[in-house]
């Protein structure tokens, strides 16, 4: 008996799938294209307390080609969000990752990967139609998890990651983030947050496939 919705048949992928990304990537379609960033504020652990920063970003969401898991398919986007101070230029914040969509169930997941090694999984539910969404990811699943190199581990070490995305009617999107942080020699834990809005510097381009069907 099928332990999941795709049946016994864990390899024959499903035919006639359409190759254009952009028709089929449900709430997270308005996301697609390059946006800027000019309000953010961070919150961030100093030795003295929190911080409270105001930051600048870029962000680039690239459709991508849609992807299997044998029976399973995922249509998705591509990001890169490079954050600075307000009048630098160096990288205050430097994300990639993938932001991906199964039309079928329903569920959404979010990659994050970035330079102080460490990766996360979030996931989370929305309707194709959906203006707001939710993603978690906990410490420890191995199915929407959290994983850091030790020193981060020891000293920072990462109990939640969470991201609510809403789409606004003008063109623009805003995400809060909460990541919770059990640093050494703190009794409490510690809620590194994250919030911006975007707004739409460049158009959304095609997935390589459907741009090659013309
Ligand atoms: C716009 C988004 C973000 C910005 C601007 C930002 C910025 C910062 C800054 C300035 C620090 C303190 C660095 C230091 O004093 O050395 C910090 C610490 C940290 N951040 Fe972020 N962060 C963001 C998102 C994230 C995300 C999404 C995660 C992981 C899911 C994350 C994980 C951490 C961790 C584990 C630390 C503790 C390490 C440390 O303080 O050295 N951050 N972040």
């Amino acid at each position: 008996m099928s332990q999941t919705p795709y049946g016994d048949d864990i390899y024959t992928e499903p035919a006639d799938v359409d190759v254009d990304t952009l028709a089929n990537l449900g709430p997270l379609a308005r996301l697609a294209g390059r946006w800027q960033g000019t309000r953010g504020l961070d919150v961030n652990p100093k030795a003295d307390g929190p911080e409270r920063q105001p930051y600048l970003e870029t962000f680039d969401l690239v459709p991508i080609d849609p992807q299997t898991n044998g029976p399973q398919l995922l249509y998705g986007l591509r990001y890169h969000q490079f954050v600075t101070k307000p009048g630098e230029v160096g990288a205050y914040h430097d994300q990639v990752g993938f932001w991906l969509w199964e039309p079928a169930t329903g569920a959404l997941y979010q990659t994050v990967s970035i330079p102080r090694a460490q990766t996360v999984l979030a996931s989370g539910r929305a309707s194709a139609d959906a203006r707001r969404f939710e993603l978690v990811a906990t410490r420890g699943s191995t199915a929407n998890g959290i994983v850091s190199q030790p020193f981060l581990e020891q000293a920072f070490t990462t109990l939640e990651y969470r991201i609510v995305v809403t789409l606004h009617d003008d063109d623009s999107w805003s995400y809060e983030e909460d990541t919770v942080l059990r640093i050494l020699g703190q009794a409490e834990p510690f809620h590194h947050t994250d919030r911006s809005t975007l707004t739409r510097i460049g158009a959304p381009q095609r997935n390589p496939l459907a741009r090659a069907r013309g």
